[in-house]
């Protein structure tokens, strides 16, 4: 929805009514699929990890399309839709496909859904991505549960008018659940998977870094780098939702070998992990409060 100009001025975008009209459509299908319950978590899967849709029990598939307002990814290795269904005995909300900063328009976009989430009143926001591993002995194929970021994207989704009731200057010393990282970490032990912990370096993209910039991130403290997460991580805190991120490591960042990187490589690699990672999200998901 767009509000007319005033006095040839631009005119602030009604992202509040955006939100709430998709809201509205999703609410009445969470009712149909979920009668009063709410999702405990909304779960974003991550270039490649749409497999974990699969795992949600008797899930009704929402394409975004449906969904005024809904931005539509445009890159492979995301669908686009919701599902709504149980994922370990608990009702949840899984977004098949996101939107990222270099897909273009206003950064606001990759919190869309978000926001959206917000409104329907769920409070946790379990997110994944792929990314490629900085820190020396960290393999492709294994996990890491984000333990803080660096957002070195130069924007933010709250540029803007505060929406709604969220915070102006939303805190991020606590940005990643500790609550909910143990609970995943333990998951992770029970299940005798690897799952490292480290700082992800969130960049614009959409070209892969070089080997310097590599070098520049590992010296400021990142063990992961990518370029998804952190917008959304930023609004979710925001809107007092509590974060919870793991990342599927699909390359060597760049540099680390003499050797390119593709997009081929890192969905071939989460196609090795989403088995472990499915179940992690599923089990942790079950422990949830
Ligand atoms: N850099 C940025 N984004 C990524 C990478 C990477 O190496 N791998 C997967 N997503």
């Amino acid at each position: 929805m767009r509000v007319p100009s005033v006095a040839g001025r631009p005119a602030p975008r009604a992202i509040g009514a955006e939100v709430e009209g998709a809201a509205c459509v999703l609410r009445e299908r969470i009712e149909t699929r979920l009668g009063d319950d709410t999702p405990i978590a909304a779960i974003t899967m991550g270039s490649g990890l749409g497999g974990l849709g699969a795992e949600i029990e008797d899930a009704l598939r929402v394409p975004y399309e449906e969904l005024p307002g809904w931005p539509r990814p445009t890159v492979v290795g995301h669908a686009g839709h919701a599902l709504i269904g149980m994922l370990g005995g608990r009702p949840v909300l899984g977004l098949s496909g996101r939107v990222h900063l270099y897909e273009g328009g206003p950064p606001d976009r990759v919190a869309f859904y978000v926001r959206v989430a917000a409104v329907l009143g769920v409070r946790a926001l379990f997110l994944s991505n792929a990314a490629g591993a900085i820190r020396e002995g960290w393999r492709p194929g294994e996990l890491m549960l984000i333990s803080d970021h660096l957002n070195l994207t130069g924007t933010s989704p709250l540029i803007g008018p505060v929406v709604g009731a969220e915070h102006r200057f939303p805190d991020l010393t606590f940005a990643y659940d500790r609550e909910l990282r143990a609970i995943v970490l333990g998951v992770a032990t029970e299940l005798g998977q690897t799952l490292h912990e480290g700082v992800y370096a969130a960049m614009h993209g959409p070209a892969f870094e070089t080997p310097a910039e590599i070098r520049m991130l590992r010296r400021l403290g990142a063990d992961a780098v990518g370029m998804s997460t952190v917008p959304e991580v930023i609004a979710a805190r925001a809107l007092g939702i509590r974060c919870v991120a793991v990342s599927c490591l699909t390359n060597y960042a760049a540099g680390v070998l003499d050797e390119p990187l593709n997009h081929e490589e890192v969905l071939e690699t989460t196609k090795l992990a989403q088995p472990g990672f499915q179940r992690l999200v599923a089990e942790s998901i079950r422990r949830f409060s």
